[in-house]
């Protein structure tokens, strides 16, 4: 058996459901690939870190999480570390960086990460940032030392987006696309159709748990705006970052806006887009009114679609109806399992 190490940066939401697939899933994947996958580091930024070269209790770790709100104390794993020091400890073979976005420069995730190729670790990220600021030398540094460097749950949690082109529409090159990426937005435009208003509609996003406590990220575009970034730097080489992407988010649109569209029978949805242009991949963020009918008017609540048009296949594109946490687990668990497939 294989013993594979991996160093947890963050043990929050997509994290902690990582961790359940890895304790459910770990004697499949011992059985049938052969691999025996460990955790020997958990960084968190208030919670405390564990490091464990055997493999840390999983179990234990998310129950004192879900009992007390940090580790405990007396745990033998816990090391007084900050977060580079202890991806550098854990002496994993793969860092997953699943720490909060940083939408203004990706950091620190990119500097976790740089940590992580300078300790020979293969790299997983769930945190968009680092691909939305910082791809093309990311990736560069990961392949000078013969590392891999996944990223599939950056856009679209699970669904398969980035590996849709690597690995499905080889020779393919990528036009351009369209997509509804962010779902607070769509969730709320989806309820102003229904009479709330918007002060409504933006509270129940959030206790709902899918809206940030400051919702301006999404309402201003901003995360759609990392993803449209990270897609068309991985998807069409543009090295952009999110400032670069014009942007126009849906704090103008009034409740008036949204139902005069729906007696006219459209939708308004906040789309991301790239396009090539005299050689140039232009992006935005928008408003856009759609008719109904139209595949992109049926997405709906946090359901999310990307379209990409290619040279050999048209148009092709990946619905994701109404995805839950496990949806963004998976998306590491697949780069986890591809990552073992290529190494
Ligand atoms: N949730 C989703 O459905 C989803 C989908 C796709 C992508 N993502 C991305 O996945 C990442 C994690 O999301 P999440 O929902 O799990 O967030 P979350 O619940 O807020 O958890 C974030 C974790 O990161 C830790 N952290 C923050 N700064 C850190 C630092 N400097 N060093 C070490 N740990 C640090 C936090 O520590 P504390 O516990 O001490 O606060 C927390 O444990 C984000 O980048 C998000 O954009 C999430």
């Amino acid at each position: 058996v294989n013993i594979i190490k991996l160093c947890l940066v963050g043990f929050g939401n997509a994290s902690k459901e990582f961790s359940r697939i890895l304790i459910e899933k770990g004697e499949w994947l011992k059985a049938n690939l052969d691999y025996d996958i460990r955790v020997t580091g958990i960084c968190t930024n208030s919670k405390g870190s564990l490091i464990n070269h055997q493999g840390i209790d999983l179990k234990t770790a998310l129950r004192e999480i879900s009992d007390n709100g940090k580790f405990s104390q007396e745990s033998p794993d816990l090391v007084n570390l900050n977060t580079v020091n202890t991806i550098r400890a854990s002496k994993a073979d793969v860092m997953v960086e699943l720490s909060n976005l940083s939408i203004k420069d990706g950091q620190p995730a990119i500097t976790h990460i740089e940590t992580a190729f300078d300790c020979n670790m293969h790299v997983i990220t769930a945190n968009k940032g680092p691909i939305a600021w910082d791809y093309n030398r990311l990736l560069s540094i990961s392949k000078q030392n013969n590392l891999k460097f996944f990223h599939e749950t950056t856009v679209m949690d699970g669904a398969p987006v980035f590996n849709l082109v690597k690995y499905t529409l080889p020779g393919c090159k990528i036009l351009g696309f369209k997509g509804i990426l962010n779902t607070t937005t769509n969730f709320i435009l989806e309820k102003m159709e229904n009479g709330h208003d918007y002060d409504e509609s933006i509270k129940e996003a959030q206790s709902r748990g899918f809206a940030e406590a400051d919702p301006s990220l999404d309402i201003d575009g901003w995360d759609a705006a990392a993803k449209t970034a990270a897609l068309s730097n991985v998807l069409m080489d543009a090295k952009i970052s999110p400032f670069d992407v014009e942007r126009t988010g849906i704090s103008n649109i009034k409740l008036q806006d949204v139902l005069e569209a729906r007696n006219q029978n459209k939708k308004i949805k906040l789309v991301s887009e790239a396009y090539i242009s005299n050689g140039r991949v232009i992006t935005k963020v928008y408003p856009c009114y759609f008719n109904i009918g139209d595949v992109f008017s049926t997405v709906d609540m946090t359901s999310s679609l990307l379209s990409i048009s290619t040279d050999l296949m048209g148009e092709i594109s990946i619905i994701e109806k109404n995805p839950e946490i496990q949806q963004t687990a998976y998306g590491i668990y697949s780069d986890l399992l591809n990552l073992l497939r290529d190494m």
